[in-house]
């Protein structure tokens, strides 16, 4: 049986973060990417970041927020192509959702865009809702679903 572990990112571990950058580049498009400021956003006090190791080998991480005393946000989730549909995207995302928790925030945001349909699926299977869309939110042509998970009523 694979060897599973999730950590909390060490923001000085520039190795692991160097790691998950490129994981960024791979995965998503330009547009879409953190990658160029990645650093910057960990920088922020406000924000954190788990990644899952798979034997070892880095296979997910999801980046989360709270710029608010109202409200989280979930910035990234992403797991590697050849780790999908093993149930890690859904551990990583229960992980952030426990963080964000304990920010003691009313509720989390997001933003999909509507045809990442394993993200969006992933999402309302934890009980997110479409708050509504926002369009050329990623760019002229890609729009995004803002989406909320509320605490208050869960
Ligand atoms: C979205 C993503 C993180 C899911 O990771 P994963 O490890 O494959 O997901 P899991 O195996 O934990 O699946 C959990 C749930 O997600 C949904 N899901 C995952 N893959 C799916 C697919 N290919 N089609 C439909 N639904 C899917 C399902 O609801 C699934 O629950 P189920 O197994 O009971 O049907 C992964 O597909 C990914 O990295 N995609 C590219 C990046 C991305 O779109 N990130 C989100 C936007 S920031």
């Amino acid at each position: 049986m694979a060897n599973v572990a999730i950590s909390e990112l060490d923001k000085n571990c520039g190795k692991v973060v160097a790691e998950i950058v490129k994981l960024e580049r791979k995965i998503f498009p330009k547009h879409e990417s953190l990658a160029s400021f990645f650093e910057n956003e960990l920088k922020k006090k406000n924000s954190g970041l788990l990644y899952l190791h798979v034997d070892g080998e880095l296979a997910g991480y999801v980046m989360y927020s709270w710029p608010s005393s109202l409200y989280a946000s979930i910035t990234k989730l992403a797991v590697k192509e050849q780790w999908r549909r093993q149930g890690h995207g859904e551990v990583l995302l229960k992980a952030a959702i426990e963080k964000c928790r304990t920010r003691k925030v009313s509720c989390i945001m997001l933003h999909v865009d509507p045809l990442r349909t394993p993200a969006l699926n992933l999402y309302k299977k934890h009980g997110f809702q479409v708050d509504c869309l926002v369009e050329s939110y990623y760019s002229s042509d890609r729009n995004a679903y803002r989406m909320y998970l509320d605490f208050d009523s869960s």
